[in-house]
């Protein structure tokens, strides 16, 4: 067993973190006060290769593979979980399902872009009476004069106002439950294709997220992805991969929250010593490195399961379950700690603890989580 990173790894974490922290960190507070989503760093991001790290070098990527590409996920939330996210959604579940299920022309028409970061993805599947029972897919998608009509909408859908194209579940084989749902890829430039304004959103405020609504929405044939009736299923396989990098984006926040607070606690004097010189403050600060470090090694470990193309189902609910649950009370922890400061707007910890809270809720909520490791235990 070995824990260490290799050296290319290391090479990526720092390209990851010196961008982070020098060119992302000082905007986080001002995109998230503007909700404003960053153009600029995602052009830059691409120039770095970040979007390419976990695609093969045949599809534009650099084949590094899954656990760089969540090191730098883990970095870029460090310093911003609202384009942590960005690059989240569009690696592993935008871009995702072309790379995992397309075909050879498919891949080549869609992975290539988005591996250069030329075009951004989305993940088409939460819809208003469909989200924790993904299975209650609604948009509907029949075949007329040759081509593909779809019709329904999408809600809570990350990047959806400036993602190229959409990977779409929609039912085509109505009464077959799971086995009659298939994904489709959808251009954006699709006639029946609009995007409502975005969310109004509690955290995560310089992410895109927004519905999709399908009017008619023709596509060719050629669009389907995969089998016919296997999108359920598809969907499932690309969320174990995407919650690796939800798991990697919440250890990024919870980071960034003991950062805070031990800064915070060095500097800050009362009863005439720091405060981290109290236990109170000592054994805050020991539990939040503790637990921020088990999430990391769970995250790791379960990207590394996938690179080796070993079952990771349950490793990766895990990992997202104990490090989304470990960035929510690694924030609440540090607004405790920075008192009455960590309640105001000019200190970041106030956003990490709203940005934390997707990370219990998107990609799958805590408790589906704790369904889907359930079930692989056999209950
Ligand atoms: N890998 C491969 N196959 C899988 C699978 C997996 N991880 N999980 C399920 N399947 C297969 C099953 O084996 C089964 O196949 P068979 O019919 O051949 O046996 C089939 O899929 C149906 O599975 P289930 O019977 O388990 O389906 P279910 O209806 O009971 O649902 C669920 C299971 C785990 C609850 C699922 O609905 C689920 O994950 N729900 C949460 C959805 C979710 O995470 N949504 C997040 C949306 S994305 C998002 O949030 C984006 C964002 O931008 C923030």
């Amino acid at each position: 067993m070995d824990f260490a990173l290799s050296e290319s790894q290391l090479m990526i974490q720092q390209v990851a973190r010196d961008f982070a922290q020098n060119e992302l960190a000082p905007l986080a507070a001002d995109l998230d006060r503007e909700s404003r989503f960053p153009h600029e760093i995602i052009e830059k991001m691409a120039e770095l290769d970040l979007f390419a790290l976990p695609f093969s070098e045949e599809y534009g990527g650099t084949g590094d593979g899954y656990l760089p590409y969540a090191i730098a996920v883990e970095e870029i939330s460090r310093a911003c979980a609202s384009t942590g996210l960005t690059y989240a959604a569009h690696c592993s579940i935008g871009t995702g399902p072309v790379y995992l299920f397309g075909t050879e022309e498919q891949k080549h028409r869609w992975v290539v872009p988005c591996a250069r970061g030329e075009m951004l993805a989305a993940f088409g599947l939460t819809e208003p009476d469909a989200g924790s029972d993904a299975a209650g897919t609604k948009t509907t998608a029949v075949i007329k004069n040759g081509e593909w009509v779809l019709n329904g909408s999408k809600c809570f859908i990350t990047n959806a106002s400036y993602a190229g194209l959409a990977v779409i579940t929609a039912v085509t084989e109505p009464g077959q439950g799971t086995k009659g749902i298939s994904s489709f890829i959808v251009p954006r430039t699709s006639a029946g294709f609009s995007v409502s304004s975005p969310y109004d959103k509690l955290g995560l405020r310089a992410s895109d997220t927004a519905e999709i609504i399908m009017d008619d929405l023709r596509l060719e044939q050629d669009s389907l992805l995969g089998k016919r009736g296997e999108g359920f299923k598809q969907f499932m396989q690309v969320l174990d991969g995407g919650r690796i990098s939800i798991g990697a984006m919440a250890v990024g926040i919870a980071q960034a929250s003991l950062d805070a607070a031990l800064t915070y606690a060095k500097e800050r004097r009362q009863f005439g010593q720091p405060i981290s010189k109290f236990q109170a403050i000592q054994f805050k600060l020991a539990n939040m490195s503790t637990t921020i470090e088990l999430a990391r090694l769970n995250v790791y470990r379960a990207a590394w399961l996938k690179d080796q193309g070993l079952p990771f189902t349950k490793e990766s609910a895990m990992a997202k379950l104990y490090a989304s649950e470990t960035a929510v009370k690694a924030a609440l922890e540090a607004i405790q700690i920075l008192g009455g400061y960590g309640y105001m707007k000019d200190y970041p910890v106030e956003r990490y603890l709203r940005d934390a809270k997707l990370t219990e809720i998107g990609e799958g909520t805590s408790e589906i989580q704790r369904l889907v490791i359930a079930r692989q235990l056999g209950c």
